[in-house]
């Protein structure tokens, strides 16, 4: 495993959109488990394929307080958001800003594993924000985009998507 670089807005690979995965080929094993490994480093709660240059829908979530309930997400689509949560959302791409975004308080999403196995993942609050944010870097959105009140700074403690 190996940390890779997280790139930053600006760089135009984290305006386009992603392509399916067709199948886990070493390579792609190889990715996600780098793509765990910068997130976990990073102290984020998620990470998405082009955020390390790569333009597959792939990512990456994990809420949890102790980081160790990763979800792995290939080809996600959202099923179901009802609700509204609005709330302060970053992103590893964005070091050092917050904004605040309204979002679906719950969000429903369909996905295959590391092992092309269809699963289904709901959540409400954090972890519904953190899928859709991810499921949006796939189709080149960056949460700056639906910010309300624009970019704020951050404290360094807090973690970042
Ligand atoms: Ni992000």
């Amino acid at each position: 495993m190996a940390l890779r670089t997280i790139r930053v807005l600006g760089d135009e690979i984290l305006t386009k959109s992603c392509r399916e995965v067709k199948e886990i080929t070493p390579r792609i094993q190889t990715l996600i488990e780098d793509m765990l490994e910068t997130m976990y480093d990073a102290d984020g709660v998620g990470l998405a394929a082009p955020q390390v240059g790569v333009l597959k829908q792939i990512a990456v979530v994990d809420v949890s307080p102790e980081g160790d309930q990763p979800i792995i997400m290939i080809n996600p689509k959202i099923v179901e958001l009802s609700g509204e949560q609005t709330g302060q959302e970053g992103c590893l791409s964005v070091p050092g800003k917050v904004g605040m975004v309204k979002r679906a308080n719950y969000a429903k999403i369909k996905a295959f594993n590391e092992n092309m196995e269809e699963f289904i993942v709901e959540g409400e609050e954090l972890l519904a924000r953190a899928l859709q944010h991810e499921i949006d870097h796939l189709s080149g959105v960056m949460y700056v985009s639906k910010t309300e009140g624009g970019l704020m700074d951050v404290e360094a403690s807090e973690k970042e998507s």
